[in-house]
């Protein structure tokens, strides 16, 4: 499952720089700012992409010391080849995203970037209003006139869907289970509506609802316009139908290949967490037995417990269609920009609002 969603986020990232370069003149510079970035594990994507200028920014300090250690040994392995690559540079930062303005902290306060990736964390930033505007405000400020914010985060309607048909506050699988902290579930607010999220057994920090249309208006402060906001499942079949990404899923190891080898153990133990991929391969046997080509005797899958966790997931991008003049504040009072010019297309509905309604879900 891992490996699947880590495949979701190279084809992601992977489609949104190759839109980005399109409009771009040859060899102009590439920068990207991965907020939130972990210990680095998406360096090696940065490094196949060729981007020319990455910040790296996470909370946690050791993780942000260990991703520059990989960096370093990164460019210290790319200087001993033949014919050594060129390597992007790298500028790493320990911050809470959603309580410290980024953009004080980079080097050059006038860089700007033409991707901010935020993989897997922007649902940290919903505790409060005010943390979801500065976590907005990091996202969205730096990015260049057509720059795109691309990220992946849990599904609330989703979430609000499994709470509303659960018994109690929780619900989940053997592969993940999610625990609400909120005292009812027919009025969630906007801002802390706060879970615990388990996947194997593990628990990340606490993380909160995301409520999209809301992230659409606050990020329409900025010039954003949403591209698309994909269940994980949609954007994977829509890219397989279009013959994309196969050999990477293979490469990435991202699906399990059913049945199968002799002495491999399936993830699940059981053979019903197969069935759907069972059914698939009888029935493509049914298509060769009545003269139809079929050659698929193997079938890359997950098991059903995975493919249900895996289905809270989204992907979005956002794109920035206006040109925004940031207006200066102190750091502590997130301010919104004021609007300057339209430089794409304005998106007729993309208007912020300034009344928040205390529950929406
Ligand atoms: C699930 S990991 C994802 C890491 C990386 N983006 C990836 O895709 O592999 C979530 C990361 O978000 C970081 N994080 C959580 N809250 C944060 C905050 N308020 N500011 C900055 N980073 C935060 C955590 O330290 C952790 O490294």
């Amino acid at each position: 499952m891992r490996n699947f969603n880590n495949w979701i986020k190279s084809m992601a990232i992977n489609d949104i720089l190759m839109r980005i370069r399109q409009n771009k003149p040859p060899g102009a510079e590439m920068s990207v700012l991965d907020l939130c970035s972990g210990k680095g594990g998406d360096l090696l994507k940065w490094r196949k992409e060729q981007v020319d200028r990455l910040v790296c920014t996470d909370i946690a300090r050791t993780s942000v010391e260990l991703n520059e250690g990989r960096y370093k040994e990164m460019l210290n392995q790319a200087s001993q080849e033949v014919r050594p690559q060129k390597i992007f540079k790298a500028d790493f930062i320990t911050a809470d995203c959603t309580k410290q303005r980024l953009r004080d902290l980079y080097k050059d306060p006038e860089l700007q970037f033409d991707l901010a990736s935020c993989q897997f964390s922007f649902h940290y930033g919903f505790e409060s209003h005010q943390q979801a505007k500065q976590m907005i405000q990091n996202a969205c400020e730096c990015l260049r006139p057509g720059g795109y914010f691309l990220g992946t985060t849990l599904d609330s309607n989703e979430l609000v869907k499994r709470l509303r048909a659960s018994e109690d506050m929780s619900f989940g699988n053997e592969v993940y289970r999610i625990e609400f902290e909120t005292p009812n579930k027919t009025q969630l607010p906007l801002f802390g509506a706060k879970y615990n999220f388990y996947l194997e057994g593990v628990v990340d920090c606490p993380e909160f609802l995301v409520h999209f249309p809301l992230v659409e208006k606050m990020v329409a402060e900025y010039g954003m316009k949403l591209v698309y906001r994909e269940p994980f499942a949609d954007f994977f079949t829509e890219h397989i139908r279009k013959g994309d990404g196969r050999d990477l899923l293979g490469r990435m190891q991202a699906l399990e290949p059913y049945p199968p080898a002799e002495e491999v153990n399936l993830v699940a133990k059981t053979s019903e967490a197969y069935t759907h991929a069972r059914s698939y391969l009888d029935a493509r046997q049914a298509d060769k037995q009545n003269g139809w080509p079929s050659t698929d005797m193997k079938v890359g899958t997950l098991s059903k417990d995975e493919w249900e966790a895996d289905s809270i997931y989204l992907v979005f991008a956002f794109q920035k269609v206006e040109e925004t003049t940031t207006a200066p504040f102190p750091t502590s009072q997130v301010q919104a920009p004021t609007r300057k010019r339209p430089i794409i297309d304005p998106g007729a509905n993309a208007e912020p609002s300034s009344k928040q309604t205390r529950t929406l879900f």
